[in-house]
């Protein structure tokens, strides 16, 4: 889902530039999150949950990591797991805290296994992992 205006704004960018600069982790933030995400990932209340400042939430907790690879908006991208590896490890630099330095990076092989067990109810699981105490 991206706004026209988003679209709009992308296009000269898009046709400039070489193929291997789409493959850029804020481009395909832009193409494929953003729409929802906002770009400075921030929230829209009751409908898309805030990144910016909240995605070390997940990262701390139990089954967090793995929450984050199967969320319905990254698991169905359609995005190669590589790209969505690099895609995740952006988003943790550029949205986290402090405590991204201690988490290790998203790996191709890690999405691809977790992409493949799509969330039942995301928002159920969210509300389970963010009800427990964050690992030291
Ligand atoms: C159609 C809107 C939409 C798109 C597009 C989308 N997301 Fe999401 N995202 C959501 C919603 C809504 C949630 C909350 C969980 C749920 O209901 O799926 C969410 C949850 C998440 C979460 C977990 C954070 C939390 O608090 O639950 C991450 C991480 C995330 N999205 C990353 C991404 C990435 C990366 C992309 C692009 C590849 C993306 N999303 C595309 C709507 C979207």
């Amino acid at each position: 889902m991206i706004a026209v205006g988003t679209l709009r704004m992308l296009a000269p960018l898009v046709l400039c530039s070489a193929g291997p600069a789409l493959a850029e982790p804020r481009t395909d933030y832009m193409l494929h999150c953003q729409g929802c995400h906002l770009p400075d990932g921030g929230e829209t209340p009751g409908k898309v949950p805030p990144l910016a400042g909240h995605i070390d939430r997940f990262l701390s907790r139990p089954g967090g990591r793995e929450f984050i690879m199967r969320v319905p908006g990254v698991a169905q991208s359609g995005l190669p797991d590589a790209r969505i590896a690099a895609l995740l490890n952006w988003i943790v630099q550029e949205f986290g805290s402090a405590r991204r330095l201690s988490a290790p990076l998203f790996t191709a092989a890690e999405v691809a296994r977790y992409r493949q067990q799509p969330l039942t109810d995301p928002l159920a699981q969210r509300r389970a992992i963010l009800a427990q105490s964050p690992k030291r």
